[in-house]
């Protein structure tokens, strides 16, 4: 293609980008990068560099950039059909091969799914099943949602105040009235430094059970949790969590929402988060991990316990009042079935398994015992370093200093994408399943000389 030198002027004068400095970009003072190519675990930009992609664009291209399988299943799909809806009854199948697909790598207590395009969209739509389910169940002040501080759920209006990042509120009159957040389950940033991690978990638990006391179970409707804190940190849940909160939200009758969006499909090296840490969803949101991003799909998986609820609900009311023009689009469907068949036929979950260990004990043995790294974390292909001024009374930099976001800068001058995660100096990786012993030695190294340059 002729290479369009107005290209970085045009991008700065006409394109709003997502979760950027507005600002900054406008003027010129950030670095923008335009990506030209990919494949395996590379990026690479128009001006020719190469780029070993550590977070797997948003922690979504699972399976690896460039994949033909794919590639060839969209083009299929887009010649044979491009398009048809899925509105009353509709379906096409490459949407209904993909639904049986899901439900067979779901738990077995799980019914349907419904498609959306994002995991912003899947999570709006469980808000609304669950408040309809209530409605049908004679229950209509049942309304409330818990989510936990720190926690990643999107940006939409509901989705945002799910978020439990004060990026995502602030300015935005967010978050709305029906969602309360509670404890993070974040070990290394308890106030009581002398908690063990299992009196962590009960104190978590009791203020789950104070949160409830306060406001009355027969307002709660729901409580959303990722299975590992994601955007909020990469933060795997001290031993026991999930257990013990499921205990509290069953005897409440709160329905659990599992936010898989970034844990389905084997991130944890498992081929759902809810089987990785026992937990009994309700509802199982994906999205990411569906198609590895090739096309945008997602999905909310409803139980047999609330689909049974929906069936009376339509019986009662009528056709379900939900929908868009693009839910199941068979482009993102073709996407997903050629995705999931890809994961089992070259073994990657078992590869992630087995890499991501590597990744995060190299990482331990590499920088560990630095002075200013206070936590070093993962599960499955995620692996986070968290930064600290002073490791022993465990003292955090101030946000002004942009430790994080300097680290991740210097990283990327040498070639790997890792990510500042927003808040805290916590640098993540979440590669895609295909990285390789060898990209996993470059990712520690680079991170090592990175840290050195910014952390003398
Ligand atoms: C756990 C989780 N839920 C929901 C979302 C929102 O998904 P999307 O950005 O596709 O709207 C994300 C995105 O990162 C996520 O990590």
């Amino acid at each position: 293609m002729l290479r369009n030198d107005e290209l970085a002027e045009w991008d700065r004068d006409n394109f709003f980008h997502p979760s950027t400095h507005l600002a900054q970009f406008a003027r010129g003072e950030m670095s923008s990068r335009i990506i030209t190519g990919a494949s395996g675990c590379h990026i690479e930009d128009r001006d020719g560099n190469r780029h070993l992609d550590a977070f797997a664009g948003l922690y979504c291209v699972n399976v690896g950039y460039g994949r033909t399988e794919i590639a060839e299943a969209i083009s299929k799909q887009a010649h044979e059909l491009a398009y048809y809806h899925a509105y009353v009854g509709h379906g096409t199948e490459a949407s209904i091969t993909l639904a049986k697909m899901v439900l067979d790598r779901a738990p077995d207590h799980m019914s349907k799914v419904y498609f959306g395009q994002s995991g912003s969209d899947a999570n709006e739509t469980n808000i609304k099943l669950i408040w309809y389910y209530n409605n049908i169940l004679g229950r209509p002040q049942k309304k409330k949602i818990i989510s936990r501080w720190r926690g990643y759920h999107g940006s939409g209006l509901m989705t945002g105040s799910l978020t439990g990042l004060e990026l995502f509120h602030k300015k935005f009159d967010l978050p709305l009235a029906q969602v309360i957040h509670t404890e993070a389950p974040y070990y290394y940033r308890r106030d009581d430094l002398d908690q063990t991690e299992e009196q962590f978990v009960a104190h978590c638990v009791a203020k789950l059970e104070e949160m409830i006391e306060r406001e009355g179970a027969d307002t709660i409707a729901a409580f959303i949790g990722e299975p590992v804190l994601g955007t909020g940190g990469l933060v795997p849940p001290p031993a026991g969590y999930w257990p013990a909160i499921q205990k509290v939200l069953d005897r409440h009758d709160i329905l659990l929402i599992a936010d898989e969006v970034v844990t389905g499909f084997g991130r944890l090296g498992t081929m759902m988060g809810s089987d990785h840490y026992d937990m009994k969803p309700d509802l199982i949101t994906i999205a990411k991990g569906l198609t590895s991003a090739y096309a945008p799909l997602s999905g909310s998986i409803v139980s047999d316990k609330m689909w049974k609820v929906l069936e009376q609900g339509t019986d009662e009311n009528g056709p379900i009042g939900h929908g868009w023009t693009y839910s199941a689009h068979p482009i993102g469907a073709a996407a997903g079935v050629a995705n999931l068949k890809l994961l089992d036929d070259l073994n990657l979950i078992a590869n992630n398994r087995e890499i991501g260990a590597y990744l995060n004990t190299t990482m331990r043995a590499a920088l560990g015992d630095h002075a200013h790294v206070g936590d070093i974390r993962g599960e499955g292909m995620l692996c986070a370093v968290e930064f600290v001024k002073d490791r022993n009374d465990r003292v955090f930099f101030d946000a002004s200093e942009k430790v994080g976001p300097q680290v991740a800068a210097a990283l990327a001058e040498s070639g790997v994408i890792g990510r500042a995660m927003p808040q805290g100096d916590i640098l993540g990786f979440a590669p895609p399943f295909c990285l390789n012993r060898e990209e996993a030695d470059e990712i520690v190294a680079k991170t090592v000389a990175a840290v050195k340059k910014v952390l003398t």
